[in-house]
């Protein structure tokens, strides 16, 4: 069946599509978070808490940064959402932990 064969190389290849673009390398702004961090978290702390020994970090694999981040957006004056929470754990992972994705 031809027809369909063709059909679903297409959806196959239309869901390979959409996962690609949903992969942090590609839709995330590390400048955009970095300035993000700065105008909403600096208030608290500088980037030196993300620099405290692997022990001593709340943070051991990406899942925790992404659970600290949104954590404490919601201690922000104007809690960041979304796409720019994306983009905070970006920056932070890029700079500072380094952490497999
Ligand atoms: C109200 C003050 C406050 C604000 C605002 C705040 N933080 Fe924090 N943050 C803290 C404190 C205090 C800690 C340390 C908590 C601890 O050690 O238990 C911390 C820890 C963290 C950690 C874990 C650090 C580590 O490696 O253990 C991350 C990640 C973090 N903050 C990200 C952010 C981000 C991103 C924002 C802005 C969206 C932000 N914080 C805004 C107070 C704040």
């Amino acid at each position: 069946m031809p027809n369909l064969r063709l059909h679903l190389y297409g959806t196959i290849t239309g869901a390979l599509v959409m996962m690609a673009g949903m992969q942090p390398a590609a839709a995330q702004d590390a400048a955009r978070g970095r300035e993000l961090y700065e105008n909403n978290c600096a208030d608290c702390h500088y980037q030196r808490v993300h620099q405290r020994d692997r022990d001593k970090s709340l943070v051991r694999n990406l899942d925790d940064l992404r659970a600290q981040v949104s954590r404490w957006a919601g201690q922000t004056r104007r809690p960041p959402a979304g796409q720019d929470l994306a983009d905070i754990v970006e920056y932070l992972n890029r700079s500072y932990y380094k952490l497999e994705k």
